[in-house]
């Protein structure tokens, strides 16, 4: 009995001793493998009495337990050892380009994002600067300001969502609209003002055309003697450059927002042809963006002297430029987080362009 205590204390010896894991395997093998001193301590077993056998086997066996045991653990441990060293040592290059072959583990930029990116790109070229605003506004910014008093109709176009507020006078909402940012940079900063707004806006509404939540961008500019030609030549060249067409028929159409005065709705021509869309041919319309001369009213609502001061503004859905620029039919599927979808749709981030060529 004496030699398997012996052996136990020997092992263990041993196996804190070993250094690696390759150290370990060789003592596991050493100790318990075919010809080691604990199978040729059950091989021995043969040849005693059948007496002796019940009682030598059980503790051989738990002597096997044991080491077996003793050998998990300290692997455990050195296991972790390498662990800690790799995290120790190893160095991550993020500089290295991807794979090739891995496509599918590469990020796409999303078509809003990049429509977004877009418009900012050209409106940059333009002379204008990047404003934004929160998504949960105050009344008087999205409505009141913009000349939509309490009582007024165009309220209840705007399907809002309200926030439980405590106090009424100062009731909260999510902004049905990029416009309460035209507010904010008019009462924030003086004229000559040139800005877009690219953001997320909320309406209650949802169907394959209405997302409760969608983006807008805006377009404000305030000077002296701005009027109507400057924003329809403005607005011109952007479509051009936007739908990459040269020459590109529009039209505005009269139409009503109470924050602009005159107001009109302007569209590009267009043609379907085998189920695509081609703008700048044939003689159907497509509504692109709302716009008009802004309203004295808000002028004043932001402490401009309309005497001196005139300007635009304009706002268009970025969903909506999406859909017509990459042929994209259903507006939920923007927010559908399908894999798919976005390995189609989106914009590589290193060549920025998409899959589809696009
Ligand atoms: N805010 C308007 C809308 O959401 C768009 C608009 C912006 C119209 C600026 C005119 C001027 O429909």
């Amino acid at each position: 009995m004496s030699n398997i205590k012996d052996i136990e204390d020997n092992v263990s010896v041993e196996i804190s001793q070993a250094k690696s894991l390759e150290d370990l395997q060789k003592i596991k093998i050493k100790e318990l493998g075919k010809k080691g001193r604990i199978s040729s301590l059950m091989k021995s077993l043969s040849k005693v009495s059948n007496e002796e056998k019940k009682a030598l086997g059980k503790s051989y066996n738990e002597l096997r337990i044991n080491v077996l045991k003793a050998f998990e653990l300290k692997e455990q441990e050195l296991k972790e050892l390498v662990i800690l060293d790799r995290i120790k040592n190893d160095k991550l290059d993020v500089t290295l380009s991807v794979r090739p072959g891995s496509n599918n583990d590469e990020g796409k930029i999303h078509p809003i994002s990049r429509t977004i990116d877009t418009v900012i790109d050209i409106f940059s070229n333009f002379n204008f600067t990047v404003e934004t605003g929160p998504d949960i506004e105050n009344d008087f910014n999205n409505f009141t300001a913009l000349n939509i008093p309490e009582d007024h109709p165009a309220r209840q176009d705007h399907d809002t969502f309200y926030l439980k507020n405590k106090n009424e006078e100062d009731r909260k909402l999510l902004r049905t609209h990029t416009s309460p940012v035209q507010i904010r940079t008019m009462i924030d900063t003086s004229p000559p003002i040139r800005i877009i707004a690219p953001g997320r806006t909320f309406r209650c509404d949802d169907d394959a055309t209405h997302s409760p939540m969608f983006h807008q961008i805006e377009g404000l500019v305030i000077d002296k003697n701005i009027n109507m030609g400057h924003l329809k030549g403005l607005i011109r060249s952007f479509c051009e450059e936007f739908f990459e067409v040269s020459d590109l028929p529009i039209r505005f159409r009269p139409s009503y927002f109470p924050f602009t005065e005159p107001s009109a709705e302007m569209d590009i021509a267009y043609i379907k042809k085998d189920n695509v869309l081609k703008f700048g041919e044939g003689d159907d319309w497509l509504e692109i963006l709302g716009c008009g001369m802004v309203n004295p009213v808000v002028l004043e609502n932001c402490k401009i002297d309309p005497s001196k001061y005139q300007g635009f503004a304009f706002g268009m859905g970025i969903e909506r430029l999406s859909m017509l620029k990459y042929g994209i039919t259903d507006i939920r599927s923007f927010y559908e987080s399908d894999f798919r979808w976005i390995n189609h749709y989106g914009f590589s981030p290193m060549n920025l362009t998409s899959s589809t060529g696009l």
